[in-house]
């Protein structure tokens, strides 16, 4: 599949979900190497699950996704579990680092459970190269969370999906984490989507849509 000669790399068809309630339908979408999307709501809209459909985590109630050319919850879990590990990226609101060690432990083992080099470069456009051998329960929210974000990145998945990533961070910081993402995307040839309720930084992004009314729609920005 291709758009504009670029790959896409994962497109949702028709996908709907429920829990107690229907959350949305109709959704379609489609993210291309070297994009960044945006998805906007007022909290409860769905957008955290939409990230989780779209991110492996999640089979949605109706609807395809499409990944490497295979829809997704087709695959065996072993696939999935594989894709999870080796070839997407997930920034969760709160992060998941290993406690009791030190950031750049925390970054060892991502760097070598990917068999990929800790980009130096990247934790310095992060700030957190000066804290790397404090232990990760030491560091403030906002530095935790770059750390995490630096472990996901250490990675080199394909496709990042970053929900509120950041939601701790000051705008300065917020700015510069951002421009780290859409740094690495343009050089790797990756995906970003990004849930926010923060218009200001979801119109950083290529494309923005927003959840309400139990659809996605598009914005012109
Ligand atoms: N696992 C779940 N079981 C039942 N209800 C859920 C579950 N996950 C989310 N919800 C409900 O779905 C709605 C949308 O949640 P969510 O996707 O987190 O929205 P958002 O990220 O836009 O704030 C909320 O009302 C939430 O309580
Ligand atoms: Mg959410």
């Amino acid at each position: 599949m291709e758009l504009n000669n670029s790959k896409v790399l994962l497109a949702a068809s028709n996908v709907a979900h429920s829990f107690d309630y229907l959350l949305f339908e109709n959704v379609d979408l489609s993210i291309c190497e070297g994009e960044s999307v945006a998805i906007i709501g007022v909290s409860g809209s769905g957008k955290s699950t939409l990230l989780h459909i779209l991110a492996t985590l999640l089979k949605p109630k109706r609807g395809k996704v499409i990944y490497d050319q295979s829809y997704m919850y087709e695959q065996s879990s072993d696939r999935l579990i594989e894709i999870r590990r080796d070839e997407i990226g997930i920034i969760f609101q709160s992060h998941y680092l290993f406690k009791g060690f030190s950031a750049k432990e925390n970054l060892d083992i991502s760097s070598i459970i990917s068999n990929k080099k800790i980009d130096i470069e990247m934790l310095k456009k992060l700030k957190i190269e000066k804290y790397l051998h404090q232990n990760v329960s030491s560091l403030s929210g906002g530095q935790q969370q770059r750390v995490s974000i630096a472990r996901v990145l250490t990675k080199k998945p394909k496709i990042i999906f970053a929900d509120e990533p950041t939601g701790n961070l000051d705008k300065n910081t917020a700015d510069d984490v951002m421009n780290v993402m859409f740094d690495y995307i343009q050089k790797n040839r990756g995906g970003l989507f990004l849930v926010t309720h923060d218009e200001e930084l979801a119109k950083k992004c290529d494309r923005v849509y927003r959840l309400k009314d139990k659809r996605l729609i598009p914005l012109i920005m």
